[in-house]
């Protein structure tokens, strides 16, 4: 895979802000950004990076096959079901589906998420009462909410 990183991209990785809100046409190249965005600092020891679509299905047709791709040959272990990349730090990617219900994004803390096309997920997936893992953040977490405008 050969990635584009050009100036409008840096900006949108290097802006330091917590939570940013990336709103962009049709096929702008707003999922790929999203994996730059999870991939781009040093994984930590144990740590949690997440991407989630509205569905399950669209996560592993959208992302999985790119995201495998950059860890080819490398020393990882990667769960098809989970859509899951465990590095040898113990540092765990995953792609997530909105439509697994709440269960499936709470009770674990996340240090870095992103959610593609979120305009398409229930609200109580960002920070309603249900979803405790995205409400309770500290400063360590970093969001990304990505939609696309017409
Ligand atoms: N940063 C990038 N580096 C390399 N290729 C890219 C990049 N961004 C986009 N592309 C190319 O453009 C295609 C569309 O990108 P992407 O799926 O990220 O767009 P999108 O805005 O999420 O589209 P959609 O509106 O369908 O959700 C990708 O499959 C890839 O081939
Ligand atoms: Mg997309």
């Amino acid at each position: 895979m050969d990635w584009i990183i050009d100036a409008t991209r840096k900006e949108i990785l290097k802006h330091p802000a917590r939570f940013k809100i990336l709103s962009c046409g049709r096929r702008w190249g707003k999922s790929m950004v999203s994996l730059l965005f999870l991939l781009h600092k040093p994984f930590k020891p144990n740590e949690r990076r997440w991407i989630v679509f509205p569905t399950y299905r669209q996560a592993k047709m959208v992302s999985w096959s790119i995201l495998k791709s950059v860890f080819a040959q490398k020393n990882v272990s990667i769960n098809e079901t989970e859509l899951s990349i465990t590095l040898d730090n113990g540092a765990k990617i995953e792609l997530k589906g909105a439509d697994r219900g709440e269960d499936s994004l709470r009770g674990v803390s996340v240090n870095m998420v992103v959610m593609d096309e979120y305009a398409f997920m229930k609200e109580n997936v960002w920070g309603g009462s249900h979803t405790t893992n995205f409400s309770r953040n500290t400063k360590e977490q970093h969001y990304l909410l990505v939609h696309q405008v017409d």
